[in-house]
């Protein structure tokens, strides 16, 4: 490789394009060439070339595109200007890494000289490997300083429920939040994952009554989740009949406040109350079952190569946070008494959608959304983050905007506070339940999807006797099938939890995806270049093949999709960028032999650089979304 890059742009980049990240990006490169010559051209301003300058939607269509309404120039019309560019265009001023640009209506099309692409960018890519497309945006706030200059988030996600059911919302959350912590992470991001439990309220002084009643120490040490679960199902079963008991009381018109403090209910009241009163006894069988539930979460989150840096939870929510808190909102008036409770009326304070929202309970105990609300103010203090995403099912919505709007409505700092925050929203999955029920759900759908993905493995009998690790695989393609699927549409869609479709290997799946890997791993177990040939390998051969091209510019693309995700928050971005690359894929290995090619040795080499590379933007991409690639299937 030559010394000199010319694909580098100058230096002088980044005064002129704040938004450019031309040392990583290569569509930045062009951007940046294309909008110096334009601005010299129509004398416009530089940065609103390049912000006009989009990547085209299909290759025939160019590389980059330029709407020449975007520059806002009034009097000539588009039409007019997007020839005068194409004509006055100055190649020798991109180093020859464009071809002739082309006047399309109001469009100016650019496309990559590939020669330059394959000579420069794919030994770019091969060494930037593992590193390619990452680090392109806006989470340093130091470029120069990639360690110490960078922005924090806290991604919120996943929080289920001690002793409740784990359901499918938590298992999106998870993956998704998992997907966002990462991307945040490759963009430069510091990153604090966090799982905030439902371990505190009144179902736990509920299910105290339970385990008085139904708990069984073995049972427990042997399945924490699964044990809590029954006991907590049991219990929610005797205390129904009371339930509906009170129910048709308050229909009635009643004051159930007596009834309330009886029966079941009334035990579970005061065992909660003695929970928030610091009541030894309550608190040491509550912090049992927290700590056993964790380390069983932690078994199954590691499944799917989540961890969590840290799992706080509703009880770590300090009684001196919401005081203040409230001692705020009661200051300026936001909070009113409410039949012995306190409430935020929001509809007098602008934001009638989200009605009214009790505070603090009748009894003296706090509320979900004041627990929240303390939570976000502690975050603040012991982490001063820049940014924070809650990564919570579209159920939530209005709480979450309660818990926005709450700290916004309390002035200063919690205004400023309110700001960073950010909900995630996202739908429902039908039909994601297992065969035995409810308990240890996420488990039990893992290995569910994973015995599926074992059984076709078997039917290839060939194959499946060359793996080392055939559970291993299995269960690596079950994980893919499940993300996959989850992550193919925007997550504001529900969609039906389908096994059949998830596990197939036609279509846009997660089988097909590691196929696609596995395939292009099989190539470089059957031949012998070395990295040094593919890094040094002589491109020519692939010039005249559209294949190649394809390929290489779907590549140089991917940094560009990255720092798009980053906008768009979206999986799918990734996802039907890495079936457009694992598409042109298959389709050019007919044409582009690597093994034992005809043409011979110098040939074969360029195109396992061409292939390794690719190989290396799927890997990226796949990392990226949670999935890990295998290299036989
Ligand atoms: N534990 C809650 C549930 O399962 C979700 C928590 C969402 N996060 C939050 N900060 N409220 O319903």
């Amino acid at each position: 490789m030559a010394a000199q890059n010319p694909m580098q742009a100058p230096g002088l980049t980044q005064a002129t394009y704040p938004d450019a990240f031309p040392e990583r990006n290569p569509l930045d490169r062009l951007r940046i060439y294309i909008a110096d010559e334009i601005s010299r051209i129509l004398d416009v301003e530089k940065t609103l070339v390049f912000g006009g300058l989009d990547r085209a939607a299909s290759l025939d269509s160019g590389d980059l595109l330029l709407a020449v309404p975007r520059l806002r120039i009034q009097g000539i019309k588009p039409g007019e200007l997007a020839v005068k560019i194409a004509s006055q265009f100055d190649l020798r001023l991109t180093s020859g890494q464009l071809k002739k640009p082309i006047a399309d209506g109001i469009y100016v099309r650019f496309f990559i000289e590939t020669k330059y692409g394959f000579n420069y960018l794919v030994p770019d890519i091969l060494h930037e490997s593992s590193q390619y497309g990452f680090n392109t945006s806006s989470g340093l706030l130091n470029r120069d300083e990639p360690t110490t200059g960078r922005k924090r988030m806290i991604v919120e996600f996943s929080s289920p429920n001690i002793a409740k059911r784990f359901h499918a919302g938590h298992v999106r959350s998870a993956i998704i939040g998992n997907f966002l912590s990462n991307l945040y992470e490759v963009s430069g991001y510091e990153v604090i994952r966090m799982n905030y439990l439902g371990d505190w309220g009144r179902q736990y002084g509920l299910l105290a009554c339970g385990w008085k009643r139904y708990g069984d120490e073995d049972a427990f040490v042997k399945d924490p989740i699964g044990h809590l679960l029954e006991i907590y199902v049991k219990i929610c079963a005797d205390f129904e009949p009371e339930d509906k008991a009170y129910a048709a009381a308050r229909d009635r018109g009643e004051d159930t406040a007596m009834l309330e403090s009886q029966g079941v209910l009334g035990e579970a009241k005061a065992n909660f109350k003695g929970m928030e009163d610091g009541d030894e006894e309550a608190l040491k069988l509550w912090r049992k079952f927290r700590a056993l539930s964790i380390e069983n979460f932690k078994e199954t989150y590691a499944r799917l190569n989540i961890s969590f840096t840290v799992y706080s939870g509703e009880s770590g929510v300090l009684p001196e946070t919401m005081e203040m808190a409230e001692s705020v909102q009661a200051k300026l008036g936001l909070t009113e008494p409410f039949d012995g409770a306190t409430c935020i009326d929001f509809k007098k304070h602008g934001a009638p959608k989200l009605s009214e929202a009790i505070v603090r309970n009748r009894n003296g105990t706090t509320s979900y959304l004041l627990r929240d609300i303390g939570a976000a103010i502690q975050r603040e203090k012991e982490y001063s983050m820049d940014e924070m995403l809650y990564v919570v099912m579209n159920e939530q919505d209005v709480h979450l905007n309660r818990l926005f709007k709450s700290l916004e409505l309390m002035g200063g700092e919690y205004t400023a506070l309110s700001k960073k925050m950010k909900h995630i929203t996202f739908g429902r999955v039908a039909g994601m339940s297992s065969r035995k029920g409810n308990v240890k759900f996420l488990d039990e759908l893992i290995t569910e999807v994973a015995e599926y993905m074992h059984n076709v493995m078997r039917k290839n009998n060939d194959k499946y006797e060359q793996i080392e690790n055939p559970e291993q695989v299995a269960e690596h393609l079950g994980i893919s099938a499940i993300l996959v699927q989850d992550m193919s549409g925007k997550k504001i869609h529900d969609y039906d939890f389908d096994l059949e479709r998830m596990t197939s290997f036609e279509g846009d799946t997660g089988p097909y995806l590691q196929y696609a890997h596995a395939r292009l791993a099989s190539i470089f177990r059957r031949i012998d270049i070395t990295p040094a040939e593919m890094l040094n390998a002589d491109f020519s051969s692939l010039e005249n093949s559209t294949h190649a091209a394809n390929l290489l510019r779907i590549m140089m693309r991917w940094p560009d999709m990255v720092a798009q995700t980053l906008k768009t928050l979206e999986a799918n971005t990734i996802l039907t960028y890495l079936f457009k690359l694992a598409h042109e894929l298959s389709a050019s290995y007919d044409h582009l032999r690597v093994v034992n090619p005809p043409e011979g040795r110098a040939v074969s080499a360029a195109r396992a650089a061409l292939y390794k590379a690719a190989q290396q933007v799927l890997r990226n991409g796949m990392g990226v979304l949670g999935l890990t690639p295998v290299d036989r299937m």
